[in-house]
């Protein structure tokens, strides 16, 4: 198969890049020859990520420990990047975080942590972008199937993606003139920490069948497509990676 390298001279930063499906992203645009930029909140797994990223192709690769809930700090470090690389092409906003509490329990701060990790942060990141990129740039905001339909006891995770969603619209069409695209992935249930950890599976509040889980890649070919050129007529949609899992009634 040739080598593909649609992301050849482009900077990639993904939020969220050590874990599970920012991982999987990284290493499907480090195969593609781009410059990539991995931001997380812990710093362990950031040389096993990076080497990972350079064998698969990766034209440099840098991690940066950062919470992108801090806005200060996504600002600095949006500026250190765009000094050392002078570009900042693709944003993939994946970093996200879930507590389960019955809705009366979860307090003003619960609220706070949830709504800075899983929208915030990918607000501070697109206003960064939208300040520094170039013509063909593209976002990919990484929402969940919690954006449209939930379960009990993850009222303020849901509420934010759904916010994530009516974000990407946002930038979408404000990005339009100056031809910067935004869209976003919509998954269903991913096999990662994150899927396991829901108590609701191991209470059998909510159930999965096995061809219910998907795998980190398949979200990353999604939000790869949705990024390239190839995608240049798609911006303000959300394409849902669930298997169908939503279709059923
Ligand atoms: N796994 C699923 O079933 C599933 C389904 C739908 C949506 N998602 C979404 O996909 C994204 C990735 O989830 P995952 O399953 O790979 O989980 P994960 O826990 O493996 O990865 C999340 C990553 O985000 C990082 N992170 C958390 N808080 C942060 C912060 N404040 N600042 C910077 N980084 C932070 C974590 O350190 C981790 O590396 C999340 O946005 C999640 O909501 C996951």
């Amino acid at each position: 198969m040739a080598t593909q390298a649609r992301f050849h001279d482009r900077t990639v930063l993904v939020t969220g890049g050590l874990g599970g499906i920012g991982l999987a992203c990284a290493l499907r645009f480090a195969a593609e020859g781009a410059h990539l930029v991995l931001v997380d909140l812990r710093d362990d797994g950031a040389q096993a990520a990076l080497d990972a990223c350079r064998q698969a192709g990766a034209a440099s690769a840098v991690a940066h420990a950062c919470d992108v809930a801090d806005e200060d700090r996504v600002q600095a470090l949006c500026a250190r990047i765009l000094q050392q690389r002078g570009r900042l092409d693709v944003l993939v906003n994946v970093a996200g975080a879930m507590l389960f509490k019955p809705l009366q329990d979860f307090s003003g701060a619960d609220w706070q942590h949830l709504l800075g990790v899983n929208l915030l942060g990918p607000v501070h990141f697109t206003r960064q972008w939208l300040h520094h990129a170039r013509p063909g740039a593209a976002v990919v905001n990484v929402a969940s199937v919690h954006a449209l339909m939930t379960t009990p006891l993850v009222a303020p995770y849901a509420a934010a993606k759904a916010a994530l969603l009516s974000l990407t619209r946002s930038t979408a069409i404000e990005g339009r003139p100056r031809g910067l695209r935004a869209n976003a992935v919509v998954p269903g249930a991913i096999d990662t920490p994150m899927l396991w950890s829901n108590p609701n599976l191991a209470s059998g509040a909510e159930t999965l069948a096995p061809e219910d889980v998907g795998s980190p890649a398949d979200v990353a070919a999604a939000a790869l497509f949705l990024a390239s050129d190839e995608a240049r007529f798609i911006t303000g949609s959300s394409l849902e990676v669930s298997g169908g899992r939503l279709a059923r009634l």
